[in-house]
């Protein structure tokens, strides 16, 4: 049983977990569906997409900057963003004059508590003729924005933001065209590497933007899949900088993107509560439908099998194996999870950026599992929604898990029975459902106090944390 209020959810241990889920559509593919709409001239179709605050925040700059975004089949109060659906899905019609009928919006673009929005659309706009500010919550006030604003500079972008130009509000003057440059980025990021290929569409030649460590490639696949040539080339050992398991992305400026239908696969990083609700609850057994398991999202998945979970994985969709272009689509598959005796794991800085979002909830896992994990390389946690470092272990360690941070390391030893208690969520999205997730495999009631933050990436979590506890 879960009660909900503002101030708290308060979630008591459940005996079984049984059933079905369809999860949020995935929040990184959703903003890139709607800005890329946006950049396309023409009707673009976009079904299945989250329905969390931090989309709603990219559709509304959407609609700032001149595209008609409307909520297919919803009513005027959810266009109005009075209510607050619990759905997991939207789906979307976007028309827009496309990217040169963008017009300078006449307010500041509230990018709400989504680091995601606000770097990709500073691409966006870097190579756009005019003025704009973009601003979010205390939150997104907190997060550094010079890893963006240093290569849209060297790109011809003019860009201001606080605080000697490293938290926003971010202010940009845009340019066009554009300079080509070609750039490490100075952290792995596909926030960073995404607003570089952005702006490089509106640049005059081919950029190459390469990270020492792969993120996600939804931005690539997405722009293929838009008639954009991206070039991605692996770098090895033998690369002069020396560095390993590095990539390189290019592409070519002046190119305009084509509308397309785009279907959203149901969020891996909201599953991956239900799959470590699972594997560590004794008697448990759900099905997961429609997950986007895309290769540099997917960590999650391999990280909890690595430590002994029973995850069954069917393919229902995405690119055909023998495709032209195997980057162009998204993999999907359904997920079964069940009981699972885990054991401890390594994570390196490379599992750490490919698991970013999961690491709270595998930390949650390795609470449970034998033996002691040992997280290496997590310090970009701390610049998140909140200092995912500290969070994740004064939350967990409330609850009585033995989990310990040094520096940007963390070590978590299992099998140390939680208890329930009260524990702060920080008003982070990710922390809220780690905590509940905790409380359905604790001893006695936890309370997590600022649960709503859940409704960031997955508006209806308490809803379907009710639907399969009992
Ligand atoms: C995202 C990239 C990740 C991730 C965020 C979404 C994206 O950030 O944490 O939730 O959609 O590109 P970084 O790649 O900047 O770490």
């Amino acid at each position: 049983m879960t009660t909900l209020s503002t101030e708290a959810a308060v979630v008591a241990p459940a005996e079984r977990l049984r059933g079905e889920l369809v999860v949020p559509g995935d929040k990184s593919i959703s903003h890139r569906a709607l800005m890329f709409a946006t950049l396309a001239a023409g009707e673009s179709r976009i079904s299945g997409a989250g329905d969390g605050d931090d989309v709603r925040s990219t559709a509304a700059v959407c609609r700032e900057l001149g595209a008609n975004v409307e909520r297919v089949g919803a009513d005027d109060d959810e266009i109005a963003g009075r209510a607050h659906p619990t759905s997991a899905t939207v789906d979307y019609r976007v028309v827009s004059p496309g990217v040169d009928g963008l017009a300078q919006p006449a307010v500041d673009l509230d990018c709400g508590n989504s680091g995601t929005s606000l770097r990709l659309f500073a691409g966006i706009l870097a190579g756009l003729p005019f003025r704009t500010v973009l601003d979010g919550d205390d939150s997104l006030r907190r997060r550094p924005v010079a890893r963006i604003i240093e290569p849209l500079r060297a790109m011809g972008a003019t860009l201001h933001a606080r605080s000697d130009d490293s938290l926003p509000p971010l202010t940009v003057f845009g340019r066009s065209p554009l300079r080509a440059v070609d750039r490490w980025t100075p952290v792995p990021s596909a926030q960073v590497k995404s607003a570089i290929l952005l702006a490089a569409l509106r640049a005059d030649g081919r950029t190459t933007v390469r990270e020492s460590v792969a993120t996600r490639d939804h931005t690539e696949r997405m722009l293929r899949a838009r008639g954009i040539a991206v070039r991605t080339e692996q770098l090895g050992s033998d690369d002069a900088d020396g560095r390993t398991g590095a990539v390189a992305i290019s592409v070519e400026g002046g190119r305009t993107m084509t509308t397309i239908d785009e279907r959203v696969p149901g969020d891996v990083s909201g599953a991956a509560f239900w799959l470590v609700a699972a594997a560590i609850h004794p008697d448990s057994d759900l099905l997961l439908r429609n997950v986007g398991v895309n290769p540099t999202r997917r960590a999650v998945i391999d990280i909890l099998r690595s430590m002994g979970a029973d995850i069954e994985e069917r393919p229902t969709g995405g690119p055909e194996p023998d495709a032209t272009d195997p980057g162009v689509g998204e993999p999907i598959a359904d997920l079964r999870v069940r009981s699972s005796e885990l054991r401890a794991v390594d994570l390196g800085p490379a599992d750490v950026s490919a698991a970013i979002d999961e690491i709270p909830i595998l930390c949650l896992a390795a609470a449970h599992a034998r033996g002691t994990t040992t997280i290496r390389g997590a310090g970009e946690l701390r610049h998140k929604e909140s200092d995912r470092i500290a969070g994740t272990t004064d939350g967990l360690r409330a609850l009585g898990a033995d989990i310990a941070a040094d520096g940007d390391d963390l070590r978590i030893t299992g099998g140390h029975p939680l208890v329930g208690t009260t524990v702060d969520s920080l008003d982070d999205h990710r922390l809220a459902m780690t905590f509940a997730i905790a409380g359905l495999s604790a001893n006695g009631q936890t309370t997590v106090l600022r649960p709503n933050s859940a409704s960031i990436s997955y508006p209806g979590f308490f809803a379907d944390l009710g639907r399969v506890g009992s």
